[in-house]
Order: structure tokens, then C-alpha cells, then sequence
């Protein structure tokens, strides 16, 4: 009682210390903003009251003398000297006709929200238009989610406005051309919020610009939640800066309604765009399955550039080497794609004269669908007989690359770009009048047991999909083929969700106490998480150490400084954490290889599925037998068994690379190729990660990677432990075998059920007291995978946090310690979260 009493003194305290706290004297940081008091109905009405407040006295000085220190007060009209055919290509973009409309909502208002369909000009015009309008003072930024936008719109911006790339810059995460003299900067959203960790009011900024607001990644979340904060602090603080949210859908209500981001509704502006008809084909049969990102970019840039390849010749002035082995390429007619069901529904304007189209495409009945037939009556302006340029795009490509896309092909070719939904609404590709839509996305996705970030490709919604068919209409009426059917269409959600919905937090609220946000819970998301969702996110943060204990409430613990150095590492806390700890005993690179095949899903080839062919059976036992053999191995014997699926994935690394990871070897070995390159990525990704945390330490990717020791390899075992102590397990004891299937079971602390350790796994046999796991899957039984062996006496030692630790004084014999020259006693320890009875500790 006495104990909740202080609590409850010190809770009230600390809510007046932190309501006292002056935002004007000094820096200011997150935690003044964020730590606000309590409980949202009143908080709102308090924060209503304020931003009118504050909205008022801008507006004073807004109609008074323009004090000096105000970045984004427009001091003159700026000219730019524009080429005369950039300018007309301007004037044709529908936002040009809404700038005065945009400027003034812009000066009478700190927030204004942009609508306006992909294409109508807004990433392109308004920062211009701001430029212009004398905004430049301090710097115009703008966020884009993705980095091919970030690089490609600060070049083109330049090219408009014929600017230096001096003035008009990128920053990307690892590269940028940013100077002194910057005056538009075009960034990846990941860009800004570190340099909100940096400087927290954005000083050199009079303006951001939050574009593709709609694609709800994480990052441009909780970038505007937090400028809903920071740009009226800047306005108390006579410095004003304005928010602008863009968006390509019309759904804003999230960034509207939103009381507790703006208090008051801002202004939404939205642009017409010209927008031509676009005939939408559905197909009958079904849809590609092989779909997964830049791989099959690659791939089907391949089948089409030798199903449609230059013709001897013809002349072509760019990319010669392309054109040298185009040559080689022998000319074949058709591609084989799903056929379109061309009789099917149309979800959008139907052009006239598409049902003669359609009937004039049916005749070829039978005959694999020719990509991008044209119909008859566009033939001059398209020849059917024009071989493709194929081109790819994604994210990862060069910028060079990227470029390709935005300049006319080569002359006698038809332009084809396979594209990743980049080009959904980052980029528009001028003169596309053909889409073909696969339907699918690749989405991050969380997994509820491991907390493992993995990317799945899914059905997209009706709104992308829409989008995407859109895509083909921007210059003249065009079409689009979908390759599903209607009806799959109409299964469809109508909306992407929000990410921050669907992934995990842990790292978020890591992310977010990293920027000093220590209140998440009053955190203004635009769709926020499920308080359970945050309220468990922060308790498996405190227990990692990564926050501090709660200081006075909860929900409120700061980050620690294991917390920066794991907020650092790109991969979820748990593991983050066993990076942190991997200093020692030169377990690094060992760790760094552990944690990266831990993350990257599956590195197996999954050999128990059945066989389609007799032959096939055979084979697929030889590899089975061969793969067991092979796990038998990199297992290994004695102290390094115990590591258990750990010791198996680092020895199949270890191998892996050993042999120069080739498909060959990873054929052999029931490996997945694909998954062993992503490993090798991202240990490169982790040792830069760790070299810039602790540049000390030095690590590098060895390629040759000596076992370890058996010393290093009790190291990485309570490395993983500290990691995944959460996933703790203890085997069922002889007394406790109420229930028959409880035999050779294992209990969990969260689960009532009996887990087991997977047949797969090196500890199978073993049935070790203690394990931690990666994951459990269930199947005909919940199986435990990723198992490595705990001794009991590590659980209250390294598990501090998740012990309850008797009472010294019921302690019968303390003895003084010499060496530090405290008095020691045993105490017992139990798994708190169950009551496991632990060996003693020792104790000061
Ligand atoms: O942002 P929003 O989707 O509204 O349009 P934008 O990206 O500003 O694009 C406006 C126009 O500029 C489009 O018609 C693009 O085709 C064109 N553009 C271009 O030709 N080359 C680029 N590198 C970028 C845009
Ligand atoms: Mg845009």
C-alpha cells in the first residue's frame, strides 16, 4: 500500500514538474511536446484552445511589420527564368490553374492538404510556386517515401526551373548533392526524421511539403504528427513554417477529422486533373503467381526483350551496348502472357469505338495476347510491328537507370517499362497508353509470434488498382489489361490500409523514444495503433533494456542508451539487441550472420512437399537425405549442438559463403538461393550498421568465417537468450505428466498449450530443460523453430527483468566478498511471467 501510495505521489509530481516546463528557454525537444498531460477528451480541448490561440497571434503578425528572424514570411516575389518549352509544358498541368488558390490558403494558414490526381503536377509545381512566391528564405523541403522520387523530382524540378542542382538538391539515405545554397530539397521521409532527432524545430526549413501523404508509409505518419507540433511551436516562437500534406487519392479524412493532429480542420485544396478515358480489360483465367518484386522486373524485362527485339537495321542513337546484344536476340513474334478476357467487365470510362476494339482483338482467339496490340484506328501513332525498348523500374535500380524511363526511346521502338508500383503514383512516365496490371503488391508484413518483420505479395485494393489503370490515361484515351478477373476485383478492399496498422511496433515506439517521444500513447498518428499493441511494445522494450524503467508512470519510459545504439540497427528490437551485445568475445561477425539469417524467412528449400512426378519423389529424397546430412554437420558436436537451429543456420552461412554462394552449392544443399543472397546483403547492411554505432570494434564481413569456439559459442547463446527472452520455454518435468500429451512438451509463458521442439530441429533428440525460440508454428502440433539451449542458472542472470528475486533476509548464510568488498547471499529467482522455480543467484 505504502509502495502504490509513493507511486501515485510521484506520478502527480512528475505531472506538475512537466506541466511547469518552459518550451521558449533553449532548444526544445520532442519531450516537451509529447509528454502531455493525460487524458485525451480534456487534453484535446486544451490543445484546441491553444492552437487558436496561437493561430490568432500569427495572424497579428502576419498583418504587421515582417519581423527579420521569419523564414516563412514571403519577403519578394523571386523570378525564375524559365525555358520557354519547359514553361509550356507547365502551363498544361492542371495545378498551374489553381497556384493562386493554393498560395493564399498557403499564407492565410500554418496547414493546407493538396489533393489531386497523379500527374496533375503537385510534386513538380509547388515547390515552385513557394520558390516563387518568396517562401525560400529558409529552406522548401520536401518528403517523398520512396528514394527513386526523391532523386528523380529534385532533377527534374532543376531542369524546370533552370536551376543548379546546387539549389534544387536531394538527400537520399546514403547519398545527396545538398549545399549551402539549397533552397528546394527533396528528401526520403527516413531523412527528415533524423534530422528532427537532430534539430527538433527545423530551423533552416520555412516550409515542408509531406508529399504521397496517401501511400500511409510509417515514416510520413508520424512526420506529420510530429510537425502538427512542431509548426506551432515555430510560430510561438516568431519563426512560423507551414505544413503542406499532398495527396493523390481523395481520402484525407484521416489527416482532417483528426482532431487530436489539427484542432482545426485545415484547408484541403483539390486539383482536377485531365484525365483521359482508360478501357479496363479483365482477364478470365488465373492470375500470375510468380510474382515478387525485382526479380521478376528483371525477368520479364528479359522475356520481353527477346520476344520483341530490335530489328537488324534499324538505326537507334542510345544505349549502344543495349542495342549489341539486342542484336543477338532472334525475332519472335509474341510473348507469352496470361490471355485477357477482353468480353469482361469495365470498371472505368469505356472510350468510344472499345467494343469494335474488343472484337477486333477477339479474332486473334487462341493466339497468345501480343502486349500492347494496338486497335486499329491508332495505327499511325502506334505500329504494332515496332519491336519494344524494355526497361525496368524499381526503388533499388541506379539513378541512372531510373532516368532511362523519362527519355524518349530509341527511334522505331516502342517504350515498355516493367515496373514495381513505383509508378503507381511516385512517377509519372510520359506517353504510357498501355497498362498491364498483375494486381499484386509486395507488403511488409508482421509476424504476431516472432515480432519478424517479412514481405508477402498480396492483392492490391481497388483504389491502387484504379491508380494503376489510370496510369495509362494521362496523355490520350489508353488502356488497361488486368490480369485477374472481375470478380476478383471486387474481393478487393477498396482502400490500402495504413502500414502502421499492419506492422510491427516495437521498432516504431523504439524509433519514436529515440526521437525523445516518450509519451507514444498521445502521440497524434493519423491512424494510430491499438493502445494493447503499444502498451506490449513498451513492456518488451523495457524488459530488452532498451527504455529505462518507468519513471513515473507508466507508458512513459525514456530510451536508454542501449536503446540509441539498437535504435540504430536495422532490424527488430530483439534482434537489434543481440547486436548490441555481440561485442563481446569477438562474437560480432558471428552474431551479425546468426541475426541476419535469422531474419531473412525460410533459408531452406521446403523438401516435404509432395512430389509432383515419380522421378521427382526420388529426387526430392536424395536431397532430403542429403540435406539432414548437411544439417548433421553445421550443427556440429558438443557446445556448438547447444546452439541448436542457430549453430545449423550459421553453419549453413558459413558454408554458404565459403563456396562463393552459388546456385549450384545452395542446390545441393536444400538451400534457397535467393535467401542466401539476402543474407549476405544484409550482414554488408549490419557490419556498416555496427561500424557506425562503434566504429571501434571494426567489423567486416569475412567470407571465410572460421567455426566458433566453444567459448564464443556460450557467448552467442546468451547473446540469443538476451534477445528472445521473451521466448523462453521450459520442458514439462516427469511429476508435472498430468496429460499424455504433454510427453517430451514444452511450456511457454504465454501459451496454455504444450509447444514442442520441431522434428527439423538439431535439438529434437536433445530435449534440453530450457530453450529459447524463433517462432511457433503451428501444423498438427504448435512446434517450436529457431531453438537454441538455455542453462537454467543464465535465465536470472541474464534474464534480470524477467525474475522475481527472494528476499536477501530470508536468506540463511550471506558471506563477504573480498574482491568488492560487499556482503553476497543466494537468493531464489522464478520466470516471473510463470512462477518456473530458477536456481539460486548470488547477490550483493
Ligand atoms: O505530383 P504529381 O503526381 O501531381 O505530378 P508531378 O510528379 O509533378 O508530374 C507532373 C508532370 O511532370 C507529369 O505529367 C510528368 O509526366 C512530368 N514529369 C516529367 O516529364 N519528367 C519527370 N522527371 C517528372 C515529371
Ligand atoms: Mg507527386
Amino acid at each position: 500500500e505504502e509502495e502504490a501510495a509513493a507511486e501515485e505521489e510521484e506520478e502527480s509530481s512528475g505531472l506538475d514538474s512537466s506541466s511547469d516546463e518552459e518550451l521558449d528557454d533553449g532548444g526544445v525537444e520532442a519531450t516537451d511536446v509529447f509528454e502531455s498531460k493525460e487524458p485525451a477528451s480534456s487534453c484535446q480541448v486544451v490543445e484546441v484552445k491553444e492552437v487558436k490561440k496561437e493561430e490568432k497571434k500569427e495572424a497579428r503578425k502576419e498583418s504587421g511589420p515582417a519581423p527579420s528572424k521569419q523564414p516563412s514570411q514571403p519577403a519578394v516575389f523571386i523570378h525564375v527564368d524559365r525555358l520557354p518549352e519547359m514553361q509550356e509544358a507547365r502551363l498544361r498541368l492542371p495545378v498551374l490553374a489553381e497556384e493562386q488558390v493554393i498560395m493564399e490558403a498557403v499564407k492565410e494558414n500554418s496547414f493546407v492538404v493538396l489533393c489531386g490526381e497523379t500527374g496533375s503536377g503537385k510534386t513538380t509545381q509547388v515547390p515552385q510556386f513557394l520558390y516563387e512566391a518568396g517562401y525560400a528564405s529558409g529552406i522548401i523541403g520536401v518528403t517523398e517515401p520512396r528514394r527513386v522520387a526523391a532523386v528523380s523530382m529534385s532533377h527534374r524540378v532543376a531542369k524546370e526551373m533552370n536551376l543548379s542542382t546546387s539549389l534544387v538538391s536531394y538527400q537520399i539515405r546514403y547519398e545527396g548533392n545538398v549545399t549551402a545554397d539549397t533552397k528546394i530539397k527533396f528528401m526520403t521521409d527516413g531523412v527528415l526524421l533524423k534530422e528532427i532527432q537532430k534539430d527538433f524545430l527545423l530551423q533552416r526549413y520555412s516550409v515542408i511539403i509531406i508529399d504521397e501523404a496517401h501511400e500511409r508509409s510509417v515514416y510520413t505518419d508520424i512526420l506529420i504528427g510530429l510537425l502538427s507540433r512542431i509548426v506551432p511551436l515555430r510560430n510561438k516562437k516568431g519563426l512560423p513554417m507551414k505544413l503542406i500534406v499532398m495527396s493523390a487519392t481523395l481520402r484525407v479524412e484521416d489527416f482532417t477529422e483528426n482532431r487530436k493532429l489539427f484542432p482545426v480542420p485545415p484547408p484541403v485544396i483539390k486539383v482536377e486533373a485531365r484525365q483521359f478515358p482508360v478501357s479496363v480489360h479483365f482477364n478470365k483465367r488465373t492470375p500470375l503467381e510468380d510474382y515478387s518484386g525485382e526479380a521478376e522486373v528483371h525477368s520479364v524485362c528479359r522475356r520481353l526483350r527477346r520476344a520483341f527485339p530490335f530489328r537488324r537495321g534499324r538505326t537507334a542513337t542510345d544505349t549502344a551496348e543495349e542495342m549489341r546484344r539486342f542484336k543477338k536476340v532472334k525475332l519472335k513474334k509474341t510473348v507469352s502472357l496470361p490471355r485477357i478476357d477482353l468480353d469482361n467487365y469495365s470498371a472505368l470510362p469505356v472510350d468510344e469505338g472499345d467494343e469494335d476494339r474488343q472484337a477486333g482483338i477477339d479474332e486473334e482467339e487462341g493466339s497468345d495476347l501480343e502486349l500492347g496490340d494496338p486497335p486499329a484506328d491508332d495505327e499511325e501513332k502506334a505500329d504494332p510491328s515496332l519491336p519494344l525498348y524494355v526497361l525496368p523500374l524499381y526503388s533499388l535500380l541506379s539513378p541512372e537507370q531510373q532516368a532511362k524511363v523519362f527519355r524518349p526511346p530509341p527511334p522505331g521502338t516502342r517504350l515498355c517499362v516493367v515496373a514495381t508500383n513505383v509508378a503507381e503514383t511516385s512517377l509519372t512516365i510520359p506517353g504510357i497508353k498501355y497498362v498491364v496490371d498483375c494486381g499484386r503488391v509486395k507488403k511488409r508484413f508482421y509476424d504476431r509470434v516472432t515480432g519478424v518483420s517479412s514481405f508477402k505479395v498480396t492483392w492490391t485494393s481497388q483504389a491502387s488498382a484504379n491508380q494503376r489503370a489510370g496510369r495509362a490515361g494521362r496523355t490520350e484515351p489508353g488502356h488497361c489489361y488486368r490480369l485477374y478477373s472481375s470478380a476478383v476485383f471486387g474481393d478487393f478492399s477498396l482502400f490500402s490500409e495504413a502500414e502502421i496498422t499492419r506492422r510491427p511496433v516495437e521498432d516504431l515506439v523504439l524509433q519514436m523514444k529515440d526521437l525523445n517521444i516518450d509519451k507514444v500513447v498521445n502521440f497524434p498518428f493519423p491512424t494510430p495503433p491499438s493502445t494493447e499493441a503499444l502498451v506490449a511494445a513498451e513492456q518488451l522494450l523495457v524488459s530488452l533494456g532498451a527504455l529505462e524503467e518507468p519513471p513515473r508512470t507508466r507508458l512513459s519510459c525514456p530510451i536508454s542508451p542501449l536503446g540509441r545504439a539498437m535504435a540504430s540497427f536495422p532490424v527488430a528490437p530483439r534482434y537489434a539487441k543481440m547486436l548490441a551485445l555481440g561485442k563481446q568475445q569477438d562474437c560480432l561477425p558471428y552474431v551479425i550472420a546468426v541475426v541476419a539469417a535469422m531474419t531473412v524467412r525460410e533459408i531452406f528449400e521446403d523438401l516435404d512437399r509432395p512430389a509432383a512426378t515419380e522421378d521427382e519423389s526420388s529426387t526430392l529424397a536424395q536431397r532430403r537425405a542429403r540435406l539432414t546430412q548437411m544439417r548433421r554437420l553445421w550443427a556440429g558436436q558438443g557446445a556448438s549442438l547447444l546452439l541448436g537451429d542457430l549453430m545449423v543456420l550459421l553453419g549453413a552461412v558459413g558454408a554458404c559463403e565459403f563456396a562463393g554462394c552459388t546456385p549450384k552449392f545452395c542446390e545441393e544443399n536444400g538451400l534457397r538461393y535467393k535467401a542466401m543472397l539476402e543474407i549476405r546483403r544484409l550482414r554488408g547492411q549490419l557490419t556498416n550498421a555496427v561500424n557506425s554505432v562503434c566504429p571501434e570494434v571494426g567489423v567486416f564481413v569475412d567470407s571465410k568465417m572460421a567455426p566458433p569456439t566453444e567459448s564464443q559459442v556460450v557467448c552467442l547463446r546468451q547473446i540469443v537468450l538476451a534477445g528472445l527472452g521473451d521466448h523462453l520455454a521450459r520442458r514439462v518435468q516427469q511429476e508435472e505428466l498430468l496429460d499424455p500429451k504433454w510427453r517430451n512438451g514444452y511450456k511457454t509463458p504465454l501459451l496454455d498449450e504444450p509447444v514442442y521442439i520441431h522434428p527439423s530441429s538439431a535439438l529434437f533428440k536433445t530435449l534440453p530443460p530450457f530453450v529459447v525460440y524463433q517462432e511457433v508454428l503451428e501444423t498438427t502440433k504448435m512446434y517450436m523453430k529457431g531453438v537454441s539451449a538455455v542453462e537454467p542458472e543464465w535465465v536470472p542472470q541474464i534474464l534480470t527483468r524477467y525474475c522475481h528475486f527472494g528476499s536477501p533476509l530470508e536468506v540463511p548464510s550471506p558471506w563477504f566478498c573480498p574482491s568488492t568488498g560487499r556482503i553476497k547471499c543466494h537468493c531464489t529467482s522464478t520466470f516471473f511471467r510463470c512462477g518456473w522455480q530458477l536456481p539460486a543467484v548470488e547477490m550483493d
